[in-house]
């Protein structure tokens, strides 16, 4: 049986990722999430989801990262997926100095703490927004890093941590990239979950730009797919992956999409864009897809589709 620590499990793609990987019983999963109140949007409102798990395979403990006490006392862990941050790009203009401490002390701690416990597998959930402005698009692994936001400055530290705890210490180290990812439990800051709630409730949405801005929207359920493989990866000791699904879709067109899903028309409001937004994410996904036998089954309907049927049942 494996031992696997999620940090920031009780969030969006913590909480996808804890369910599928107990639905095997090899697996035995402990969860440490502190509901993170220092940035209020980046309380998911989920942590009731693993709260609810009733699985002898199963332990949430609520605590910080870098509490290096409590980390002391959580023995017995074969592979750390490491998940919790302080999330989202815009409020990372605001409070840089809270990303700061979070992210890169709090991933600083846990690579000690699977140093010190001889822990030799860790997943960290990096991002696409450490291309930035880059222009050669679709983003290779290998590409300049352009970041334009404190929050892509720290995961940039994260992954060169991890490089460093690798090669001093012999951890593998494998950093997953993610592109815009959306699907059931997804933070309410996040567009999707703003569109279709401006859909469900004949709200106005508020568009930052003209609509014409890109991303590579990634559904969860093919998100923790990766995790799922990186956890189990075993061939190199280091490696940055993209996972997207390869596709730069506008917001325009995500828009019209919602809107034939929900078959309603929305109002838009179209404002400024917001410092720190890149204008085009996308992924090249062939690393992925050699190493982590990925391969992202749900297109931008699917997932789109899912994730209302998801809603329609909350
Ligand atoms: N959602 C996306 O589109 C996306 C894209 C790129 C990267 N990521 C990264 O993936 C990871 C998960 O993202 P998410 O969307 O599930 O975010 P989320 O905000 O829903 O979950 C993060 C969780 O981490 C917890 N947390 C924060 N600081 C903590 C600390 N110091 N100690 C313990 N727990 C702490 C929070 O309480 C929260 O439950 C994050 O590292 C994020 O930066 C997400």
């Amino acid at each position: 049986m494996k031992k696997i620590l999620v940090t920031g499990g009780a969030g969006f793609i913590g909480s996808n990722l804890i369910l599928k990987l107990l639905r095997h019983p090899e697996n035995s999963v402990v969860c440490l999430d502190n509901y993170n109140k220092e940035n209020p949007q980046g309380v998911s409102g989920n942590k009731k989801y693993v709260l609810n798990i009733e699985n002898p395979n199963f332990q949430y403990l609520e605590g910080d990262i870098r509490d290096a006490h409590l980390l002391e006392n959580i023995k017995g862990i074969d592979i750390i997926v490491h998940l919790a941050a302080e999330t989202g790009v815009r409020s990372s203009l605001d409070i840089p100095e809270h990303y700061v401490e979070n992210n890169i002390v709090g991933t600083q701690r846990l690579l000690a703490f699977a140093k010190n416990q001889h822990i030799t597998q860790f997943v960290f959930a990096s991002s696409s927004s450490v291309y930035g402005e880059n222009s050669e698009l679709p983003w290779m692994e290998n590409n300049e890093l352009k970041p334009i936001s404190p929050y892509a400055s720290t995961k940039i530290s994260g992954e060169s941590l991890g490089r460093v705890y690798s090669h001093l210490y012999g951890i593998r180290f494998i950093a997953l990239r993610l592109f815009t990812v959306y699907g059931p439990l997804q933070r309410a800051d996040l567009a999707i979950c703003k569109l279709f709630d401006a859909l469900d409730h004949n709200k106005e949405f508020s568009v930052y730009g003209d609509g014409n801005d890109s991303r590579d929207y990634t559904y969860v359920d093919d998100v923790t797919d990766a995790f799922v493989s990186a956890i189990f990866y075993q061939k190199s000791n280091f490696e940055i992956i993209n996972v997207g699904s390869g596709k730069a879709v506008r917001l325009n067109e995500v828009i019209k999409i919602a809107e034939s899903i929900s078959g309603k028309k929305i109002t838009l409001k179209f404002t400024e864009r917001q410092a720190g937004d890149v204008r085009i994410t996308c992924a090249a996904i062939s690393k992925a897809k050699q190493l982590l036998n990925y391969n992202p089954k749900n297109t931008l309907l699917d997932g789109l589709t899912k994730y209302n049927d998801w809603l329609k049942l909350q």
